[in-house]
């Protein structure tokens, strides 16, 4: 058994819950990493669609965003080829190996998990499902299933990598150095803000632009933004640190001398919101063409998404027989060669 794919690369597996379409909070936070991490990597990329108990009042809703995130990560260059797309239930060791390994995770570690917690205060008086108690043994699953060695994620996945670890730990110490330990790596950008100000772009939120939007909802989307609240007109010195309009320039304006005359005469009241504004949503949609072209690419010929994830779900599939070949090994569960 090697550690490493055939190519002699390592591998990387990470996800995503299957919403709806992904945002720019998803590109700067992560895609953008992935897309990157194609190169070097052998990578599973993972839809989650065990990891969405609380759709379940609108599986309907699931099974379409399904579609919907395998289209934009096409739209963004995720590459089928290359990389390996995963729809999670489609691949029933990720739910056998879920269960040997929930036995090695001590439910303290879980009820402690931050992110877990958080989650759980968000669902307020409605009741929370079993399922999305234990999502998180299931994302160790997730990660443990390919053997992977990194984990590209949003800052606020590392507690769930920090259970993977725990668990990869115990099990090759108790059994036999079957899993590596895996390392979390955060985006460029861990938290993108909302339109609103607000700490994070989110669906739920109503605070994102989308990778599908078109320009004119672009547009419209940045001239209703957030900006510096104390500023009353254009000739009021303005505050660049923390606004929302300056902080996109920096992530998605590929061109720094105009951003940086921008916040210069923000600072000094020598511009209006009105100009920042406008030049951030050309910069936003010059971002966003090439991947509206490919999307709609994909979306006009759907049998190449179809391609992609069953060709994933072959590939995947393998991995996890070899995988589940090794654990059952380490545990010992040969029952029946016996007698
Ligand atoms: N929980 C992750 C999120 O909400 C999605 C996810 C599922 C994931 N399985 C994973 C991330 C495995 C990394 C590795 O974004």
């Amino acid at each position: 058994m090697g550690s490493m794919s055939v190519e002699g690369k390592k591998r990387i597996l990470t996800g995503i819950r299957p919403t709806g379409p992904l945002h720019l909070g998803h590109y700067a936070g992560a895609l953008e990493n992935w897309v990157r991490l194609q190169a070097d990597y052998e990578c599973y990329f993972l839809i989650a669609d065990y990891q969405v108990s609380d759709f379940a009042d609108d599986i309907a809703r699931v099974r379409e965003a399904v579609w919907e995130v395998a289209l934009d990560w096409l739209a963004v260059g995720l590459d089928p080829e290359r990389s390996i797309f995963v729809i999670e239930s489609l691949i029933p060791e990720h739910a056998e190996l879920t269960v040997w390994l929930s036995w090695f995770l001590p439910l303290g570690m879980l009820q402690r998990n931050p992110t877990l917690k958080a989650e759980m205060e968000d669902f307020g008086r409605k009741s929370v499902p079993v399922a999305f108690f234990t999502y998180p043994v299931m994302q160790v699953a997730n990660i443990l299933l390919p053997r992977a060695h990194l984990v590209p994620v949003g800052e606020d996945q590392l507690p769930h990598i920090e259970l993977t670890r725990e668990v990869a730990r115990r099990f090759n110490r108790q059994f036999k150095e079957v899993f590596p330990e895996p390392e979390g790596l955060v985006g460029r950008v861990p938290r993108l803000v909302g339109l609103d100000g607000q700490a994070k772009m989110s669906k739920s939120l109503d605070n994102a632009i989308y990778l599908n939007d078109p320009p004119g909802v672009v547009n419209e989307k940045v001239r209703s933004m957030y900006t510096d609240p104390t500023r009353l007109r254009a000739s009021d010195p303005g505050h660049v640190e923390g606004n929302p309009v300056f902080l996109y320039h920096d992530v998605f304006n590929p061109d720094r001398d105009e951003v940086e005359d921008l916040k210069d005469r923000y600072r000094r009241g020598a511009v209006g919101d009105v100009e920042v504004k406008q030049k951030l949503a050309t910069a936003l949609n010059a971002f966003l063409d090439p991947i509206r072209e490919r999307r709609a690419h994909y979306a006009a010929n759907m049998r190449l998404v179809r391609e992609a994830l069953a060709s994933g779900a072959d590939r995947a599939r393998q991995t996890a027989q070899t995988t589940m070949a090794l654990v059952r090994h380490a545990l010992d569960l040969g029952y029946l060669k016996k007698f």
